[in-house]
């Protein structure tokens, strides 16, 4: 990428999409376009980086797009530049550093600065461009509000507010059926999205990976909740919460993928035992990838139209190898080799766990 002064920046969305991806892109290629630089759009994640996948972006096509879910640029969780899946004929798969065909694209695209929106696997790999001389700002993107060195990062909101607004369907049913409820939503290492769910749906169970649960204590809450005359009871629980001394659930190993697992089953499983503990009707839903889709909250829309503009601010300034982020309210940077490979678990002494607490909610412990 040449040193001089910034003409063209591509921009890519990578790993799980959100809300709010599509408003992120608008406001990079809005205030590029005002500073007269070019912004090119890179398709499905960093595959696009390495198959030479991409497409100009225009003030026309990135107008209306500031509600529209998912992202125009198409994302992938698989694709790692750096360890890609080559199936073999054998069927198996082999794990190829196809880095140098990224680089190559980089520079036949003539870009001067990348701009990717992603979460902590592709600020991983962010960072291993950024070791190879590339010029990237990263944004922080994932329902699951677990990336380090942000205090939030875009499309948690809307992921919130719409298991929130399930949620409070299931009340009205469960009340009418007399029956206990399972929810279980997204959230792999971090309890953010059942606990701010749960808080925001009225939940009288929360189950976070953080806290391993003890069934017999969750069959307890519900029976008393049954005993004081309580219609239905409502318990929400993360895809990675597990029992103190049991596993975490998992629906499905994919093979040609740098996370490998993909979790779910955990709300099946926790309503078949409380339905036998309790002897009170126990169904289960699971919210899973309907929580990620569909238009974002004003919140989601602002957050992301800010992080849009800091990270465009920060190709202007130079700031490279950096993420964007939301520190005390306020738009700031924090290094991207300070973020990759770890996750922000929920703190057992947070507010929102004893403000939850002091409400009577029970964490099943
Ligand atoms: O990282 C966001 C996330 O939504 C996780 O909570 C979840 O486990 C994972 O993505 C699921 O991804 P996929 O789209 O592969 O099912």
């Amino acid at each position: 990428m040449s040193r001089t002064r910034i003409k063209k920046i591509g921009i890519i969305t990578a790993g799980g999409d959100c809300p709010g991806l599509n408003a992120v892109i608008r406001a990079v290629v809005k205030s590029a376009i005002r500073e007269g630089i070019e912004v090119l759009g890179i398709m499905d994640g960093f595959l696009g980086t390495v198959e030479g996948s991409a497409r100009p972006l225009t003030g026309q096509n990135v107008s209306n797009i500031l509600v529209l879910g998912g992202t125009i640029l198409g994302s992938s969780n698989k694709d790692n530049p750096f360890g890609m899946f080559q199936k073999e004929v054998s069927g198996k798969f082999r794990v190829v550093d196809k880095s140098a065909h990224s680089l190559r694209h980089f520079k036949e695209w003539g870009l001067d600065a990348l701009v990717v929106l992603g979460g902590d696997g592709s600020m991983t790999i962010s960072s291993l461009f950024a070791k190879k001389g590339v010029r990237i700002v990263g944004v922080p993107k994932t329902i699951d509000n677990d990336l380090v060195g942000t205090e939030q990062t875009f499309g948690h909101d809307t992921a919130v507010h719409v298991a929130a607004e399930a949620i409070d369907r299931l009340h009205t049913t469960a009340d009418s059926h007399h029956r206990a409820m399972v929810v279980e939503v997204m959230g792999r290492t971090a309890g953010w999205l059942a606990l701010r769910a749960g808080l925001a749906g009225g939940g009288d169970v929360i189950l976070i990976p953080e806290i391993g649960y003890d069934e017999k204590k969750v069959a307890e809450a519900v029976r008393k909740r049954h005993g004081l005359g309580k219609k239905s009871s409502i318990i929400i629980v993360a895809e990675g919460a597990h029992p103190r001394k049991g596993k975490i659930v998992v629906d499905r190993v994919v093979e040609n993928s740098p996370e490998k697992i993909r979790l779910g089953g955990v709300g099946k499983q926790l309503a078949d035992n409380l339905e036998k503990l309790t002897g009170i009707e126990t169904r289960s839903v699971v919210l899973g990838h309907v929580v990620r889709g569909g238009t974002p909250t004003s919140f989601d829309r602002i957050l992301a139209t800010r992080f849009g503009v800091k990270a465009m601010e920060m190709v202007l300034q130079g700031k490279f190898g950096q993420m964007a982020a939301l520190v005390k309210g306020e738009m700031s940077s924090v290094p991207l080799s300070k973020i990759g490979g770890k996750v922000r678990t929920v703190p057992l002494n947070h507010e929102l766990v004893l403000a939850a607490k002091k409400i009577g909610v029970s964490f099943g412990v």
